[in-house]
């Protein structure tokens, strides 16, 4: 396993682009279901999620042509000419979740789908009884045994549901089967994020009717076909977020090129109250630390909120900041993995339930650590290149499900992190 070595007290200085977002990727690659054209993605972030993906897609005899090229220019050519068997196994669901997102565009496609019931994860439990609920309420007949989801219609039918809470990949997932139902479907209380935003923008490109994406409420126009269609990924905003903490912490100046602003407002302003000054620029955002650090509370909330996936990175980052700050957790229930490895290396944190309060700031040392998830390992990343000293987190596989090459990323702008393979 691979493994991380850091020398921590160095600024991060430089430019950096940011990759395309893994999480509009991942059901992005699935919409090649839905149609018997050549589906082509672009600004493809080169992450293990991505290739775990298309491997499954090729499983499913999709053909795929790449993941190919670098920066802006990597891109997947895919074509669902004929899926030979719509079935996701479990083999390769155990190692990413999100492989339940080919569940909705195989049975809108073909009527029929049988994928592995996604496990647990390290930080929750994570079931899938909302993306099935709703599929049934399209008209999927769904049982589940030997541990597999099986799903049947002949042809779904639009409805109006509204989800009992808001589910990312949930709504990924029915907002794809909607768009071959028969007649209108209306979707309440669904995931606002930029990243259903841009699968919507991709499958309106294939020929759906869909309006309302980015609001609570989506309504889709079942149509007989799609078509093929190309698209750009958009930035990644948890990757951004990620590299505005290390700046910040390292009391760095960082140009992140393409970020986008917008899709981080509850991010910035944070970190705007914790004294890190980030601005808009022309390329995208900029990131100047070196003030004092100073705490401030933060609750995870769904989009436009403070996103789950940026709670790990935040909380190494306060525990540099003067004061006391409440860290709450209401996305899942075990997401504070990271704090005890934090702890290990000289950070103050006492968990509460599903908060975590972090006093500061203590130094940071060196330490040997473990990453538990994506998020985790990217926190104690971020808090190895504040530490004095070596930190060497181990299980980097993690990290590398999500971020595209972070060690050759942050060694360009300054860091001195190097991977030690084992
Ligand atoms: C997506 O996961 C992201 N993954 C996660 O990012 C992210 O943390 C999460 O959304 C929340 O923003 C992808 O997009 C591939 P949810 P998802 O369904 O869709 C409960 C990362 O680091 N729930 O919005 O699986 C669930 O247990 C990953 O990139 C049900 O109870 O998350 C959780 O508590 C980690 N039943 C809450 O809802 C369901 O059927 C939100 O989960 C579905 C969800």
């Amino acid at each position: 396993m691979d493994k991380f070595r850091i020398e921590g007290g160095r600024r991060l200085e430089g430019t950096l682009r940011i990759s395309g977002a893994k999480n509009a990727a991942l059901p992005e690659l699935a919409a090649c279901l839905l149609t018997n054209e050549v589906v082509e993605l672009r600004n493809l972030p080169r992450v293990r999620d991505i290739q775990t993906m298309a491997r499954l897609l090729g499983h499913m005899s999709v053909g795929v042509e790449g993941p190919e090229g670098e920066g802006a220019e990597a891109r997947v050519r895919l074509r669902a000419e004929t899926i030979s068997h719509a079935e996701a196994p479990y083999d390769l669901v155990k190692t990413m979740r999100a492989s339940v997102l080919v569940l909705g565009p195989l049975v809108g496609r073909t009527g029929y789908a049988r994928v592995s019931m996604p496990g647990g994860c390290a930080i929750g439990a994570r079931p899938i009884d909302l993306h099935l609920k709703a599929l049934e309420r399209l008209g999927a007949e769904i049982t589940t045994e030997h541990g597999y989801v099986e799903a049947k219609a002949k042809r779904l039918r639009g409805a109006r549901l509204v989800f009992d809470r808001i589910t990312v990949t949930g709504t990924e997932n029915v907002m794809m089967a909607a768009t071959l139902a028969e007649g209108e479907t209306v979707l309440e209380n669904v995931a606002r994020e930029p990243e259903v935003s841009d699968l919507a923008q991709l499958l309106v490109a294939m020929g759906a009717r869909i309006e309302g994406a980015g609001t609570s409420t989506i309504r889709i126009e079942g149509v007989a076909s799609l078509h093929g269609a190309k698209h750009e990924v958009i930035a990644d905003r948890i990757a951004t977020g990620t590299f505005l903490a290390a700046g910040a912490i390292t009391g760095g100046d960082l140009l992140l090129e393409g970020a986008r602003g917008e899709h981080l407002d509850a991010v910035v302003d944070k970190l705007a109250e914790c004294g890190v000054t980030v601005t808009k620029e022309q390329e995208g955002l900029r990131v100047r630390g070196g003030g004092r650090l100073r705490g401030a509370d933060v609750t995870t909330e769904e989009y436009p909120g403070f996103p789950t996936d940026m709670q790990a990175q935040y909380m190494a980052l306060v525990t540099q900041a003067a004061g006391t700050s409440i860290v709450t957790e209401t996305i899942f229930e075990n997401r504070f993995l990271h704090a005890s490895e934090l702890v290990r290396m000289g950070a103050d944190i006492a968990i509460r339930g599903n908060q975590a309060i972090v006093r500061g700031p203590t130094p940071l040392s060196g330490a040997a650590v473990i990453a538990s998830d994506l998020r985790a390992s990217a926190s104690l990343v971020i808090a190895g290149l504040a530490a004095q000293g070596t930190t060497i987190v181990d299980r980097v596989y993690h990290i590398d499900r999500g971020y595209e090459r972070i060690e050759e990323k942050l060694r360009a702008l300054g860091g001195r992190i190097e991977r030690i393979s084992g």
